[in-house]
């Protein structure tokens, strides 16, 4: 195997056919500033490039404590609420880029995936975790709703009524609910087993014809997601317009401040 720095924050290991993403920026539970998700993309768009010589990808995080934590709380603000739409935008263009991806790319969560954690996650065309993880999209808690396709993709994976109660409560779920529940398809005790047993599945996939699984995947991601586009362009919008509340500051406020939020209802 072998190891390069790609880009800050964002780190590729290549083992032959085998590419291992990891987000590792664990100061802050891994959470997606502007120039993480940047750098994701550049990586995502460069083993894109490599074509059919990427036969699988794993994607996780660094640090011991977390997937991803969510967007960068921080970085959102003081966002108009255009900027916010581009903020929005950034992450559903590194969605699109995974889902893009004609090899098989597993989420293998050790610890918090939440907010825009989970829905980079939900990009990936599954999800494996330790039993010690957690889920959620807790943006209502900030004022906010989930901006990198959560609206779109949670429903698609758990259900139409668990991603309404998951989105409005914001609650945490744990690995055995996630698993009941579709969200997650494997747990394993650790860590390490669970990027054994990741890699076992994609060579078990690299057994197969490559073109074959790239076709099915085309069409597993192009068919569920037929009305993506117009479907992202609402939450896109929607996502700018929180930035519009006094809760969304109001929520951030107090998340950086550490403190519980006062929310006043617009
Ligand atoms: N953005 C920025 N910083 C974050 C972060 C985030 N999403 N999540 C955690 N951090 C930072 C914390 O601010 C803290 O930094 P400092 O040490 O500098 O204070 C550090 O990571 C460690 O976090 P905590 O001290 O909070 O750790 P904890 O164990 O007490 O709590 C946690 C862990 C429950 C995950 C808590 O950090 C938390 O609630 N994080 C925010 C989760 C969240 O709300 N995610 C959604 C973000 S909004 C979003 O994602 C929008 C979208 O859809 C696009």
């Amino acid at each position: 195997p072998s190891t390069h720095e790609s880009a800050p924050d964002v780190r590729v290991e290549r083992d032959g056919g085998l590419a291992i993403v990891t987000i590792d920026r664990p100061k802050a539970l891994n959470a997606l500033s502007p120039d993480v998700l940047s750098a994701l993309l550049g990586v995502v768009e460069s083993l894109a490039a490599e074509g059919s010589a990427v036969r699988g990808v794993l994607v996780t995080g660094a640090g011991g404590r977390a997937f991803v934590a969510g967007a960068d709380i921080r970085s959102m603000a003081g966002l108009t609420p255009e900027q916010g739409e581009e903020a929005s935008r950034l992450g559903h263009r590194v969605a699109a880029a995974i889902e893009g991806l004609s090899a098989p790319v597993i989420a293998c969560v050790d610890g918090f995936a939440l907010g825009g954690g989970l829905e980079l996650a939900l990009a990936c065309d599954f999800i494996y975790a330790t039993d010690a993880s957690s889920f959620g999209q807790p943006e209502v808690h900030l004022g906010l709703i989930p901006g990198f396709g959560g609206t779109v993709r949670l429903p698609r994976a758990v259900g139409l009524a668990r991603a309404k109660e998951l989105i409005y409560t914001g609650r945490r779920i744990d690995t055995a609910e996630a698993v009941a529940i579709g969200l997650v398809v494997r747990s394993f005790p650790d860590r390490e087993s669970l990027l054994a047993g990741a890699r076992a599945t994609l060579a078990e996939v690299d057994a197969n014809a490559a073109p074959a699984v790239a076709l099915a995947k085309r069409v597993l991601v192009d068919a569920a997601g037929r009305r993506t586009e117009s479907a992202t362009d609402l939450e896109i919008a929607a996502f700018g317009d929180a930035f519009r509340t006094n809760d969304m500051r109001e929520g951030v406020a107090a998340f950086m401040e550490k403190r519980d939020p006062v929310f006043t209802g617009v």
